[in-house]
């Protein structure tokens, strides 16, 4: 045993270190009560080119899982199969044990959000009007119900103040979190994260992964393709590696940056890390 390992006596919390721990009084925001998850044996082909090769996994409700992999490993392919973006050639997809692929592609969207790493917002509509349209359009809500559901939603993101603006006067990492907050409002049980902070600048970034950080805190069910390690590390709470159309390897985020089993595993963290 070391000195500084001697045992010393438990230092009695004050009233100040137990108030700085608790969540302060301006964050009063909704936890959520995530959806599950589950893709057996996905399959996707383009002409000839298997995409996806038997891609199974399932994310609990309220878990984050993360995937990593090269480029063109199917990581976007198998993130559009779970929203229907690409048709699955095989396998089924559960969310909440209901098969997404006898659902209406609507109704699928509204339950499960998704995020680009191009925003995708319309650059001739003002931000609260982004907002409005998929809550009129797809969730079916009045005038004024859609305006407070969107007011709500860009006050959890902090761009209420934004509201009226045209996307075009946002930085990029204000875009992507009116992007967030657009699928938010739609009361998703689940989000999926294709590289949402790619198309950032490095300063920029940051505010992106802490607002995921923080929905993931909350426990929304999230399926987060990314390329930041420092995220999927410690944010996480399993990582996925895929690579040609297959998961290779996945496990506790420790375990794959920590103590990768696979060579392509090996190697991929290599070019990364
Ligand atoms: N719509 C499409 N049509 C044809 N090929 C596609 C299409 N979308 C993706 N692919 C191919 O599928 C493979 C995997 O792509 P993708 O899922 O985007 O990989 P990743 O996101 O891991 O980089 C690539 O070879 C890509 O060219
Ligand atoms: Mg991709």
């Amino acid at each position: 045993m070391t000195m500084t390992e001697t045992p010393t006596p438990t230092p009695v919390a004050t009233t100040a270190e137990t108030t700085a721990l608790a969540p302060t009084a301006d964050a009063p925001d909704p936890t959520f009560s995530g959806g599950s998850i589950e893709l057996q044996g996905v399959r996707k082909t383009f002409g000839r080119n298997e995409v996806l090769n038997g891609v199974s996994f399932s994310v609990a409700a309220g878990e984050v899982v993360c995937v990593i992999g090269p480029s063109g490993s199917g990581k976007s392919t198998a993130l559009r199969c779970i929203n229907r973006l690409e048709e699955p050639t095989g396998g089924d997809i559960r969310l909440d044990g209901e098969s997404t692929l006898s659902m209406s592609v609507d109704t699928l969207r509204q339950r499960v959000g998704m995020v680009f790493q191009q925003f995708n917002l319309f650059p001739h509509k003002t931000v609260v009007e982004n907002m409005t349209l998929p809550l009129r359009k797809v969730a079916g809500l009045g005038k004024d119900e859609a305006r407070t559901r969107a007011m709500a939603g860009l006050e959890q993101v902090g761009l209420a103040g934004k509201a009226d603006y045209r996307p075009v006067r946002l930085s990029g990492g204000q875009q992507q979190r009116v992007a967030i907050a657009r699928a938010l409002a739609m009361q998703p049980e689940a989000m999926l994260f294709d590289e949402a902070t790619s198309a950032l600048d490095p300063e920029l970034v940051k505010g992106v992964l802490r607002l995921m950080a923080d929905l993931a805190r909350r426990g929304m069910t999230m399926v987060v393709v990314t390329h930041e390690m420092g995220f999927a590390r410690s944010v996480a709470d399993r990582v996925i590696f895929m690579d040609r159309g297959v998961i290779v390897e996945q496990g506790r985020p420790e375990a794959i940056f920590d103590d990768p089993q696979s060579p392509r595993l090996q190697a991929f963290l290599a070019e990364v890390l």
